[in-house]
């Protein structure tokens, strides 16, 4: 008898049944006021929190754990088939042709990967010494291009009522056109970690390839916010020639930082990482590179059960469509926009009209009056909300947006060379949403909000602030080893 399979969710309908099966959603930590309440998690920018059914693949992948690249057993027939899965998977995810592009896993997150690739587009051109990113790049994305790249020059923004917007693509021509034959390759973010604003990457990429120099997108936040299209275009200049992202940042937590990158690049090069795994033959003198992907790119043994849950990820997504997801996201982060904006005394960095602007996932903002910190700090301890403040590892960009409403402060420590946080004031509040988060997170983070611009002075009465700038409660004490305390937790397991 023939079984009939139920038919996969797709959409919106798997999209609604994932949107609450990730682990530790429902997580209740005591606050302040001495109840115990769920956490509302709005810090996924930083990173995201597991998908259940990724977590459960790993569980059943372990069942028949080994080591890969190997088909002498049956644990590594199968582990060496889901590992290479997974690789096409992510090609798939990112529409990179697989006879063009490769996968390889590098590192635990974008970091690693961009090094690695900082060091290999240097070669492309050796006689160009010139990298073009944008003043809104993660640290992650500029300082591997200072270090491997040659000199890097920031393109500015759109600005728009004074706002920072995305890439100015006429000023990008423009230094394209200046400093022609010394660029060595372009490198821009799809997604700002900071205000969520979206770059036109393919536009950006074709401008760059029509001034014969290639390009790298840092796809860290664009993972999991958008739908990414490195190749399949009638006009083979939108392209995207490497682009990696994060598994952490992606609902898989342990899983390896991913590049996706033409293959005849990488083939101009030696392996950056060598070692086990990567080479036909080796003599006591030499040694002979393998010349299949994406063995050559992968030294030693790989993070295998990391990439399951990656795979299994990026796969629920694909299911769940990243237009769709898009979508979502536009319309939640616009949604939280209009509810923080009404907030007087709230001030929100860069561009804030969504439609000439489109943003998705990430706010970064101020309470006039208040440090970064302190607002940070009551939002966890009062509401039990989650989420980041500082810098967010973009100190330039973050620097040009506070002109907005620190510049007098700014200006008198100009040219101290002190850590970022030393000044109490210097940075932001970041909110950002995941797939997980509901319309009620966002109004119970604006009535949060609400409540402390209204109460702002008993808040601030509540703290002390130590050398470093950390806002500390004066009674209320927090012990993460109440909630988890490694070999107590040990004990327990081995005594069942
Ligand atoms: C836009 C962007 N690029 C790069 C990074 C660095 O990523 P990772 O921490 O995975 O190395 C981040 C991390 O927040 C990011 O948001």
């Amino acid at each position: 008898m023939i079984e009939t399979l139920t038919p996969p969710l797709l959409g919106e309908e798997l999209y609604k049944k994932v949107k609450n099966d990730f682990i530790g959603l429902n997580k209740k930590y005591i606050i302040a006021d001495g109840n115990k309440t769920r956490r509302v998690y709005l810090d996924s920018t930083a990173s995201t929190l597991m998908m259940g059914p990724a977590f459960r693949t790993a569980e059943r992948f372990l069942e028949n754990y080994s080591n890969t690249h190997s088909e002498m057993h049956f644990g590594a027939k199968i582990c060496t088939e889901a590992y290479n899965w997974v690789h096409k998977k992510v090609l798939h995810f990112v529409k990179a042709d697989p006879n063009e592009f490769t996968c390889f896993f590098t590192g635990s997150g974008v970091t690693s990967g961009i090094n690695r690739m900082a060091r290999v587009f240097s070669q492309v051109r050796p006689s160009s010494n010139i990298v073009l990113i944008s003043i809104m790049e993660h640290h992650s994305n500029d300082l591997p291009h200072r270090k491997h790249g040659g000199q890097v020059i920031h393109i500015p923004l759109d600005t728009y009522e004074s706002n920072l917007g995305c890439v100015n693509i006429e000023l990008l021509e423009k230094y394209l056109k200046q400093y022609k034959d010394k660029i060595s390759y372009v490198s821009i973010t799809g997604i700002s970690n900071v205000t969520g604003i979206l770059n036109p990457v393919n536009q950006i990429a074709s401008l760059a390839h029509d001034y014969g120099t290639n390009i790298i997108v840092d796809a860290a936040q664009m993972a999991a916010h958008a739908p990414i299209k490195m190749s399949g275009f009638k006009d083979l200049t939108k392209e995207i020639d490497s682009l990696i992202f994060s598994g952490h940042k992606t609902y898989a937590p342990g899983s390896p930082g991913t590049v996706i990158a033409r293959k005849s690049i990488l083939s101009n090069t030696e392996p950056e990482e060598v070692g086990g795994g990567m080479v036909d033959r080796v003599y006591e003198n030499s040694y002979v590179v393998k010349s299949t992907f994406p063995d050559r790119e992968e030294a030693g043994t790989p993070n295998i059960l990391g990439s399951i849950i990656l795979g299994a990820s990026l796969e629920v997504l694909d299911r769940i469509g990243m237009d769709y997801i898009l979508k979502k996201d536009l319309m939640m982060t616009n949604e939280l926009l209009i509810k923080m904006t009404s907030i007087s005394s709230v001030v929100i960095y860069g561009d804030t009209d969504t439609v000439n602007c489109p943003r998705a996932a990430s706010i970064s903002f101020n309470i006039i009056g208040m440090d970064h910190g302190l607002v940070a700090a009551i939002l966890n301890d009062y509401y039990n909300i989650a989420v980041r403040n500082e810098c967010f590892c973009a100190h330039p960009y973050v620097e040009q947006m506070l002109q907005q409403t620190h510049s007098d402060q700014i200006k008198k420590i100009k040219h101290i060379d002190n850590p970022w946080h030393i000044e109490p004031w210097m940075g932001m509040v970041r909110v950002s949403l995941g797939l997980y988060n509901t319309r009620e997170d966002l109004d119970y983070f604006s009535t949060a909000l609400n409540d402390i611009v209204q109460k702002k002075n008993w808040f601030k009465k509540q703290y002390t602030i130590d050398t470093y700038g950390n806002y500390i409660h004066k009674e209320f004490k927090f012990t993460g080893e109440e909630y988890f305390n490694m070999p107590m937790i040990l004990d327990e397991e081995l005594n069942r």
